[in-house]
């Protein structure tokens, strides 16, 4: 298992460029089983996640080929419609194939995703939505097991606003018949790139980015191309990375309004901004502690939690962070505590007392944020640290010892 090892305090300078969302890419690669013609993708990451979604859907029988940037899959001969537990128990996203293969080839087969590090991660509402749009659900055996003999539109109300669930019911109602409206859907910008995608294939959708959102089924798809957007929690994290190490970085290639909270977040505790188009520019200075809780989209992102939790080890005074999306998204506060911070878990709430001096030590990964907090922490920590399990972090940030490499960090891979 490789491990990172970093030396520190450092300083960063010049720009990282983001790459494109993994977590818009992940429901755009599942939307592909609804189209029998072929999709070119442009940039897609070089990430765990996303080898392992194309794995999937190459077992399902989509072609996939690969020219420089571009990545075309062909799902016109799908000849399987079970995700398997052996590749869903390693992502959980898998179980975005459930909505596509039910619009088109009604009827489909996928594992139960199981919980993971970060909570049990129920599908409820996924599924009782499937069942108002017409499918038949049982649970056999730890399986999904759907059927319908054709998704009709109607009127569907999330009990909250799942991003899973908003995905998959947005991609299954693309093929239904008749509209569908879905009201107090998710708002978080991958909902919006989805929707874009969709749209660019053929699909009736409108309403993206309000909480009711309205698809109107067609009956086919067409030839398309699509880039997705930057990816804003990777830059959220680049961006605390120039604010823990006190340095001035351009972090580039992704739309700073995706990340309003976040930014107004960091403002409040005196990070200073040049905000453009798709770049920030971070000026660094005394940062102090603020009151931050975790909501859906346009809140402040639980996906950023980890990160800010290591960034508040080095502002004045207690930052208080209270997790109210996932009920155990804290297992990086142990790890941070080897490297001298002070943290205090009550129940879904975080106290860590700044500023801390922080030293290296061996630390390890849980979980894809938790990990980027830990490299974030290193990258402040006097010494060294080596930091375990890199695996999670390979699901979801493309390349980053070369990204920091680049910015200056003293960062090496060991096998
Ligand atoms: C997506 O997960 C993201 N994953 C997560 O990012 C992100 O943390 C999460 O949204 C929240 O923003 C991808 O996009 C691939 P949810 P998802 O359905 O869709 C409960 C990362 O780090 N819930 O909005 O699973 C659930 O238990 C990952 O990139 C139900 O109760 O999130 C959780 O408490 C981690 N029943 C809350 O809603 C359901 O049917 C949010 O889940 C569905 C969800």
């Amino acid at each position: 298992m490789d491990k990172l090892l970093v030396e520190g305090p450092c300083k960063l300078s010049g720009t990282v460029k983001i790459s494109r969302s993994k977590n818009a890419y992940l429901p755009i690669l599942t939307a592909v089983l609804l189209n029998s013609k072929p999709i070119h993708f442009k940039n897609l990451p070089e990430l765990r996640d996303i080898k392992t979604i194309l794995k999937l859907l190459e077992k399902l029988g989509v072609k996939i080929t690969k020219k420089e940037n571009i990545t075309t899959l062909d799902a016109s001969n799908i000849t399987s419609y079970e995700a398997l537990y052996d590749m869903v128990k390693t992502m959980r996203a898998s179980i975005l194939v459930l909505g596509p293969l039910l619009a088109r080839f009604k009827t489909a087969k996928v594992s139960l995703p199981g919980g993971c590090a970060i909570g049990t991660r129920p599908i409820d509402i996924h599924l009782s939505n499937f069942e108002k749009l017409g499918a038949k659900i049982s649970l056999e055996g730890g399986y999904v097991e759907a059927q319908t003999s054709g998704l009709k539109g109607t009127n569907l109300v999330l009990k909250f606003p799942s991003v899973g669930a908003t995905e998959n019911l947005m991609m299954a109602a693309v093929l239904s018949e008749g509209e569908t409206i879905i009201e107090n859907a998710a708002l978080e910008p991958e909902i919006v790139d989805l929707g874009n995608f969709l749209i660019k294939m053929g699909a009736n959708i409108s309403g993206l980015g309000s909480s009711v959102v309205s698809i109107k089924g067609v009956k086919t798809l067409h030839e398309a191309e699509y880039e997705a957007i930057g990816d804003r929690i990777e830059a959220a994290t680049y961006i605390m990375a120039g604010l823990i190490t006190n340095s001035s970085i351009k972090v580039e290639g992704f739309d700073p309004k995706h990340l309003d909270a976040v930014l107004n977040v960091l403002e409040e505790m005196g990070a200073k901004f040049e905000i453009g188009k798709d770049f920030v520019v971070v000026k660094s200075g005394e940062l102090k502690a603020v009151k931050i809780e975790t909501t859906p989209f346009p809140g402040f992102p639980t996906d950023a939690q980890a990160q800010i939790m290591a960034l508040a080890t080095q502002a004045n005074g207690s930052t208080i962070i209270t997790e109210k999306i996932f009920e155990n998204r804290f297992m990086h506060a142990p790890e941070l505590q080897r490297l001298g911070a002070k943290i205090f878990l009550k129940g879904n709430t975080a106290v860590i007392e700044g500023k801390s001096e922080l030293k290296g030590a061996q630390v390890m990964c849980t979980d894809l944020r938790a990990s980027a907090a830990l490299v974030l922490a290193a990258l402040a920590s006097k010494g060294n640290t080596e930091i375990d399990r890199i695996y999670h972090l390979e699901r979801g940030y493309e390349k980053m010892e070369e990204k920091l490499l680049s910015l200056g960090a003293k960062i090496k891979r060991i096998k």
